[in-house]
């Protein structure tokens, strides 16, 4: 199978981790639009938009799936793209409900979604929680932590007063949905911060798991083929995923 992957920038690069650390595919196209990243801060139209135009990029690869990594964009723009693109299109919200589900069985547990200011604005976890029977939900815009996981800072002195700016008044969850391509990097801190009972819910593993269940993946892949594309500066978009994919 031959997937392409989408985000908004970098961030996306972590559902990748997961694709290869589970082998499911033969072929993996990423798409990161970093000239006009960070999508969380934009509105629904222009999320639409810019959603549609990357199913346009990726006409070009004649792909099997296209897995949207962005958990803005999936908040927004999964039927729009499902509708103009010839293959199917799954996106890490859907994932993040499933794996939420499957892992979580007292429907009172204290559920913490953490995502971008339009991924807690349209409120898609808390729909999809609520008609799961899910009645305890949080969601919290924490989008400063976004440009300091770019800044490759995991842990320490900022990390830890951001948590404090953003977490201090909340009771501890039970689970806590990384509902953000760039919050699988700061689990560490997380677990830290939250206590090791704190169930952590990570939007790659979640499409690894829905994958598994949707399709069946009869061989292994250890060496797929990689592309890296972006709509700017591609070179630093490809020097990261060297980084973070230890390629
Ligand atoms: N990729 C985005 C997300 O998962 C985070 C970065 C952005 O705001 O574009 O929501």
């Amino acid at each position: 199978m031959k997937v392409g992957v989408f985000d908004s920038g970098i961030g996306g690069l972590t559902v990748v981790k997961s694709l290869l650390e589970h082998q499911l595919f033969e072929e993996i196209i990423y798409f990161g639009d970093t000239a006009r990243v960070p999508y969380g801060i934009k509105d629904k139209n222009t999320i639409i938009r810019y959603a549609i135009e990357a199913v346009e990029f990726f006409k070009n690869f004649k792909l099997d799936l296209i897995i949207v990594a962005c958990n803005t964009v999936s908040a927004y723009a999964l039927d729009e793209m499902r509708e103009t693109s010839s293959c199917p299109v799954i996106g890490v919200v859907e994932a993040g409900i499933l794996a939420t589900k499957n892992s979580i069985s007292d429907k009172d547990s204290n559920i913490l979604i953490l995502g971008t200011k339009a991924t807690v604005k349209s409120k898609a976890y808390e729909l999809g929680l609520s008609k799961l029977g899910f009645k305890n939900l949080q969601a919290k815009a924490t989008g400063l932590l976004v440009p300091i996981v770019e800044e490759e800072i995991y842990s320490g002195e900022i990390i830890n007063s951001t948590f404090e700016h953003y977490f201090k008044e909340l009771t501890i969850p039970h689970a806590v949905i990384l509902g953000c391509t760039h919050f699988p990097l700061l689990s560490d801190a997380l677990q830290t911060y939250f206590g090791k009972e704190t169930l952590l819910i990570h939007s790659g593993d979640a499409i690894v798991e829905q994958l598994e269940k949707e399709f069946v993946f009869k061989t292994k892949y250890k060496n797929p083929q990689l592309q890296f594309f972006a709509s700017e500066n591609p070179e630093a978009l490809r020097n990261i995923a060297k980084k973070w994919l230890s390629l």
